[in-house]
């Protein structure tokens, strides 16, 4: 389960001089329990197919395809983690966290008490009574993201989950999705910018063209798991972040000479 297809994604927006194409023929996979990552320049398109794979926005045309049914605009499918962390103002952290899993069907009570229990795993204990806007804006995102993380479904879309944080809290949030991730295999689709964070965390990589976004290259990242920070140094990591890096810088000199 958590198997996911996109056929043909194109997605495009009005504005006043007419349609602007954003996605232009998108065909990705991700199967079950693996963790694919998608990196491509700002403005790609990125956060406009998660939308699409949320069923949130019909696409002009293609398919999501998610295990073998064709799920196209159908919403709440998918545990998702927008790249705005988009809480409640007047609900609780607890309530928030719940909230994912109250509207997957988990009574009340017991999405508030596995909410209580993860929120000191993320550095929030102590938290959980008060309302979003004490938090700091890398601290909602851990919010958003436990959220997205303790909803039941077994595909997982988060999309820049840890842009906000600093160096160290995001090096500790990484490997501690990787733990939860390798105990209990969902699949996941992870928007970054973070080259090395994809290379860190993914079984394969999908790089973006500039906007129309098209598949540029997809990869398949050849380290053992469980990963182990080491990697990081590997000669084949930083011949593959180099080669990523070139792709991506090809765009955008591509994007500036426009
Ligand atoms: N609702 C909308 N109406 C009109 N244009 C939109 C809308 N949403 C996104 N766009 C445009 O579509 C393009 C892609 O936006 P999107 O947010 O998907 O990019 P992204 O790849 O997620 O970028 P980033 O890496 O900066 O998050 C942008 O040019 C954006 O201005
Ligand atoms: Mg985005």
């Amino acid at each position: 389960m958590g198997k996911l297809k996109l056929t043909g994604i194109q997605h495009a927006f009005a504005n006043k001089k007419g349609q602007v194409p954003v996605l232009a023929d998108i065909h990705l996979h991700v199967e079950e329990g693996e963790f694919v990552s998608i990196i491509g320049p700002s403005g790609s398109g990125k956060s406009t197919l998660f939308h699409i794979i949320g069923g949130l926005i019909q696409p002009v045309s293609g398919e999501v395809w998610l295990d073998g049914v064709n799920v196209t605009g159908k919403k709440g499918l998918i545990s998702y983690m927008p790249q705005q962390p988009a809480l409640f103002p007047w609900r609780t952290i607890e309530a928030n966290v719940a909230l994912g899993q109250e509207v997957a069907g988990t009574s009340p009570h017991k999405a508030i008490s596995s909410a209580r229990e993860w929120l000191p795993k993320v550095g929030l204990g102590g938290y959980e009574r008060e309302l979003p806007h004490v938090l700091s804006g890398g601290m909602q995102q851990r919010v958003s993201f436990l959220r997205a993380l303790l909803s039941p479904q077994e595909l997982m879309c988060l999309d820049e989950p840890f842009g906000s944080l600093d160096a160290l809290t995001r090096q500790d949030m990484q490997a501690w999705l990787l733990d939860i991730w390798e105990q209990n295999k969902r699949s996941i689709l992870f928007v970054t910018h973070s080259i090395e964070e994809a290379l860190f965390l993914s079984d394969r990589i999908y790089v973006l063209s500039n906007k129309p976004a098209s598949v540029l290259e997809e990869l398949t990242v050849p380290f053992a798991r469980p990963r182990q920070e080491s990697v990081l140094q590997d000669p084949e990591f930083l011949a593959l972040r180099q080669h990523i890096q070139g792709l991506l810088r090809r765009e955008t000199t591509k994007h500036e000479s426009h």
